[in-house]
């Protein structure tokens, strides 16, 4: 059994989720109001991996460090690294003392798979491969790494956002690589974006004749990159891990129906939720309907409003609203219904926001 160790993606620059990156990390939003590296760190943790090493960016590392801290929650021992986002195999490279001879698990931070590593961990140390590579069919390959087999189910080309996709299978954010990765990555060249491409050096790997496999996921998979993946990966984690969990308050002329988690502290007065819903600590609901697919983060205020379909952060205040739907809330944001009877929006919202009145 080779013992081993685990890389964490978890810097990068997250401009596709601008504003709310300014202030945390893209692989801390939350969804079902977990952020959405803890869901990665617990598929590390049970496989049974202590040795962990995460990559950070300078701008948001802080945060990572704030949540996962030495990583006594999962079980495991984790070292930071700080990287500039100069690529995923760039990213290998800083991590180059840290990894030291041994294999390792690299996941992207930002990914979220429905079902364990456990699986694959087996496959590399029963198969003594030097990568084993996780694809799943995508309809938007050009978005993606992209793996073109051969009749036998060997790996036999790899290509990084390809313009005329070879094929519709797309490489996952896991990834799980013998130290020869090491000499593959000393070969390539920046891509067309710049950057050291992990795809390109699996390709290499393939060039120096060495063990590379795949393995297709079954399950369901998310990058989440974007304001709408989020909202996906916040519905699909509802779905399928939310319980019935009550801490909070319901006065008598509210009602709740399907699964709904009500944190400690959480007050709800005449209200109607409609679940799957996560409500977290000291969330205050009044006058208002919480539809299904919504998580509400800790602090938070909604009155006399209609929400649906939502992920809405801490501290944030929801006032007046008729109807809140398909919307990510970043935290502290206010919103509210102006008063003054006229038809206007009136703003102040910072920079890379975005509205759909
Ligand atoms: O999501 C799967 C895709 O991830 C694969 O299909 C691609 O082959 C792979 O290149 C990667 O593509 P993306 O362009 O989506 O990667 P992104 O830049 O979003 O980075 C993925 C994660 O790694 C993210 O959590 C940020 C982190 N990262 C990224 C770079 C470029 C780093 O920690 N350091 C970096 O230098």
């Amino acid at each position: 059994m080779v013992n081993l160790k685990a890389l964490i993606l978890s810097g990068g620059k997250g401009t596709r989720l601008r504003p709310l990156t300014f202030t945390t990390a893209k692989q801390l939003i939350p969804v079902a109001n977990k952020p959405i590296l803890g869901y990665v760190l617990d598929h590390i943790s049970r496989a049974g991996i202590t040795d962990t090493g995460i990559i950070i960016a300078p701008e948001t590392g802080e945060y990572v460090k704030e949540y996962v801290k030495e990583g006594t929650a999962w079980g495991i021992n984790v070292t930071y690294m700080p990287q500039e986002p100069l690529g995923l195999a760039h990213a290998v490279k800083t991590a180059r003392d840290f990894l030291g001879e041994d294999s390792f698990v690299m996941c992207l931070g930002d990914n979220l798979l429905g079902e364990g590593i456990n699986k694959l961990v087996d496959k590399f140390n029963r198969e003594k491969l030097d990568a084993l590579i996780l694809l799943k069919e995508v309809e938007n390959p050009t978005t993606f790494g992209v793996a073109v087999l051969d009749g036998k189910g060997n790996v036999v080309k790899l290509i990084e956002k390809p313009k005329e996709p070879p094929s519709n299978l797309a490489l996952v954010g896991v990834y799980i690589f013998s130290p020869r990765i090491h000499e593959a990555i000393e070969k390539i060249k920046p891509s067309w974006r710049n950057e050291l491409e992990i795809t390109d050096a699996i390709q290499e790997l393939i060039n120096m004749g060495c063990r590379v496999r795949n393995e297709i996921l079954n399950s369901w998979w998310l990058d989440t990159g974007k304001k709408d993946d989020i909202l996906t990966a916040n519905s699909i984690i509802l779905d399928e891990y939310l319980k019935n969990e009550m801490y909070g308050s319901l006065d008598n002329k509210s009602k709740v129906t399907g699964r709904v988690k009500i944190d400690k502290g959480s007050v709800v007065t005449n209200s109607i939720i409609r679940g799957p819903v996560a409500i977290g600590r000291n969330v205050s609901i009044e006058n208002s309907f919480i539809g299904p697919y919504t998580s509400i983060g800790d602090n938070t205020s909604i009155v006399d409003s209609s929400i649906e379909h939502c992920v809405i952060l801490s501290n944030v205040s929801v006032n007046g609203i008729e109807r809140l739907e398909d919307s990510l809330l970043g935290k502290d944001v206010n919103v509210s219904k102006n008063h003054t009877g006229r038809k206007a929006l009136r703003l102040m919202i910072g920079d890379y926001s975005e509205i759909e009145a």
